[in-house]
């Protein structure tokens, strides 16, 4: 008894500490990066900067993160208004760019 009664909180404690905390941070940009712009962002689709490479979105980012949504938001080169999905709205792209850029960059 003694022993699960330790474990639990334990368990709780690794689980709690494992989580990334980007991932908890982007909760809604996260799922919306998932299902619209992963597809191209994960294997870096046409030329798309891929999630998590850290030198090609710190380039990104010094144009600025306003620059970056008005990109996600109209479109830029290969990259369609926001992914191809008209029906997001402002908040759920920009919210998705905010997660991409946080975990691609320092
Ligand atoms: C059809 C493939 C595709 C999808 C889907 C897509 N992207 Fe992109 N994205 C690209 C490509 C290609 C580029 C690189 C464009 C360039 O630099 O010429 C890009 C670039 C970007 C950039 C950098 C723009 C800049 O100014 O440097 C951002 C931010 C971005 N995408 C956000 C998103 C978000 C958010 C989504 C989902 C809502 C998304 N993308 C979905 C292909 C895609």
């Amino acid at each position: 008894m003694k022993n699960i009664a330790l474990t639990i909180p334990a368990l709780f404690l690794i689980v709690a500490c494992g989580a990334d905390k980007i991932d908890q941070e982007h909760a809604a940009g996260k799922l919306v990066w998932e299902a619209n712009c992963q597809v191209c962002h994960m294997p870096g689709l046409a030329g798309a900067p891929k999630m998590g490479d850290k030198e090609a979105w710190t380039k990104r980012k010094a144009k600025g993160l306003e620059a970056l949504h008005q990109s996600a938001l109209n479109g830029f080169n290969e990259m369609p208004a926001r992914g191809g999905k008209s029906e997001l709205t402002d908040e759920e792209v920009i919210s998705a760019v905010n997660y991409m850029v946080a975990k691609s960059t320092k």
